[in-house]
Order: structure tokens, then sequence, then C-alpha cells
């Protein structure tokens, strides 16, 4: 039986592609060290998958781990634009230096394919909405160009050592187990837990900014399509939802949701924001056999429900 590896995957979304692996009763492996993933995380899953603690800096830990599987989804990262202008080396290291050892232990251990969850932060600040991957990559963060150059190489290793590899950029991802504790947390679990908790939420500028939240269950499943999909290696894909909601229209549905009617405290807006992001998802639905099943509103609901009974 073919195994999966799981790099990342005591993270939010590695966690929840564990998840459903185990569910369809795969041979899953997970690698995480821990920096941003959680033992809790795996905790359900104990007994069902073969975990190793490894870092994917650490290149001969990795080969031992890569050695035998044949799918591997690299989720393995420091997820975060703020934290990668704070300390572009620590994020360099982790998100492209890691990736490159990632897709040379896979190209090593002779993987049929290699998913390496890329960014929507790669297309930066052309404001050109829907964003469709034909447009240039134009970065405005170190998490955003390593996101980037990650997926060239992911390219170059089809190209040069026949390796196939399927690069997904992620749009504003959301769901169970996303870690709200950060200030650079992603929005929704912030508004969500500070709405549970009956704390207004914080919203930096007017709010009219947009994003094309994706959860967590569309992600799992475009990388499964994206393992198995034929023609694709070497390619890149949107992974979305195809529609925008913006800022205040989320605090008026989480308000709906939980029967309450919190007035967001408007902040400055952040440096380097974008004001609009969606993505053309036509491409992933072609070619990989993607369809966002699971839409914003009931997304949003799972994830309330999630927080209440987990917090
Ligand atoms: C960006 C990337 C995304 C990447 C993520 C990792 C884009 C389009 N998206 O997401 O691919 O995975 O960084 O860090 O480049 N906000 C509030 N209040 C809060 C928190 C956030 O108003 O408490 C606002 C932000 O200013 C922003 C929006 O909510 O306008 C979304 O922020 P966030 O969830 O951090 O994600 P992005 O920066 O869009």
């Amino acid at each position: 039986m073919a195994v999966y590896l799981v790099t990342g995957g005591a993270g939010f979304i590695g966690s929840n592609l564990v998840e459903e692996l185990v569910r369809q009763e795969a041979q899953v492996r997970v690698i995480d060290n821990f920096a941003t993933g959680k033992p809790e995380n795996l905790k359900p899953f104990e007994g069902k998958i073969d975990f190793r603690e490894v870092d994917i800096c650490d290149l001969k830990a990795l080969m031992e781990a890569v050695r035998g599987t044949a799918y591997v989804l690299h989720q393995a990262a420091i997820p975060s634009v703020p934290k990668s202008v704070i300390d572009p080396i620590a994020s360099h290291n982790a998100d492209l230096t890691g990736t490159l050892h990632v897709l040379w232990a896979a190209k090593e251990a002779g993987v049929k394919r290699v998913v390496y969850a890329a960014s929507s932060s790669a297309y930066g600040e052309n404001p050109e909405l829907p964003k469709r991957e034909e447009m240039p990559a134009r970065a405005i963060s170190p998490y955003g160009l390593m996101k980037y150059v990650g997926e060239e190489y992911c390219r170059l290793f089809t190209q040069l050592y026949g390796l196939e590899t399927v690069s997904l950029r992620y749009f504003n991802v959301f769901g169970p187990r996303q870690d709200p504790s950060s200030q650079y947390s992603g929005v929704l679990s912030r508004f969500i837990t500070a709405m549970l908790d009956g704390r207004r939420p914080v919203i930096f500028g007017d709010g009219e900014q947009s994003r094309d939240f994706t959860f967590v269950a569309n992600v799992v499943q475009g990388n499964l399509r994206a393992c198995h999909a034929p023609g694709v290696a070497g390619k890149m894909y949107n992974l979305a939802c195809g529609r925008r909601v913006d800022l205040n229209e989320v605090v008026t549905q989480l308000n709906q949701i939980l029967g309450t009617s919190l007035v967001p405290v408007y902040e400055p807006s952040r440096v380097g924001d974008i004001k609009h992001s969606l993505a053309d998802i036509s491409h992933a639905a072609t070619e990989l056999q993607y369809t966002p099943s699971v839409q914003f509103e009931e997304g949003l609901r799972t994830t309330v429900e999630w927080y209440r009974q987990n917090l």
C-alpha cells in the first residue's frame, strides 16, 4: 500500500490532511519539528500514524523519513508573512532551504509525486482580479518570495530529475485547528475566538478588504486530487473558493451565527496589506477535478463549532 508522508503534519493544514488520510485508511507517515505544529493536533491519530519528530532542515534525518514513501504532501513551513519580514533568515531556512531538502530527499527516494503548499502571497500587490496562474509573481514579502521560489524548484525538479511535483497556491485557508494565539494568526481564527469570548474583533483598516477564504477541507481535497491527477507534473494551481468576502461581512455573519451584536474595533491598516484577493480556480477545476465542496458560510459554522468545543 502506498505510503503518504505529510511534512508539518502536526500543524493546522497538515493535521487536517492526516485526518482525512487516516479516515481513508491510508498508510500515513508524519514529520514535524513542533516549531509551529502542536502534539495535541496529532493526539486523535495516535496508533494510526507513523510519527517521527524530524526537522526538514536536517537533511540526513529527512532522507531517512522520506525513504519508502510514495506521495509527499509538503506543508512544513513558517507560514507567516509578518514573521518573514521580522526574521527573513529563519523563514528562508524553513520555507526555502527546507523545501529544497524535501525535493532532494524525494528524488533520492524515488517518490511518485510531491505536492507542495504554495501561497497566494506570491502574487503580491498586482491589483488585477481574479488572480490567474499565468500572471507574473511579484511577491512583496520574503514569505511570498520564498513560497514562489519553492514552486520554481518544484517545476525544475520535474524538468531536471523527472520527479513529479504539483504546487498548490493556497488562498487564506481557515478551519478547525488553526492556531488563533498569535497577533499574526489568520484573521478568521482571531475573529471567531474573540467573539466567542464576547470581545469585539479588531479590524485593521476599513474592513472593506476582501479575501478568498478557503475552508481547509477544500484544501485537503485539492491535495489528494493533486497526488493522482494525470498529466499535471511540474504545474502550479490556485487552490481557493473563487469567491471573496470582506471583513465587515465576516463580522456580520459571525454575529448571526453566534447570536451576538459585537461591533468591530477599527485600527490602522497593516503595512503591506493588500486590498483584495480572489482566485480564478478554473485550471484546478479542469485539470485536478477540484471543486470547493464546502462554501464559506458552511465552513465558518463548522469552524465556530470546533472552537466552541475545543477552546
Ligand atoms: C497572507 C497571504 C496568505 C498567507 C498568509 C500567511 C495574501 C493574499 N495572503 O494572508 O496566502 O498564507 O498571509 O501569513 O497575500 N486582519 C484584521 N484583524 C486581525 C487580523 C487580520 O483586520 O486581527 C486583517 C489583515 O490586516 C488582512 C486580513 O485581515 O487585511 C487578512 O489577514 P490574514 O489572515 O493575516 O491573512 P493575509 O495577510 O491576507
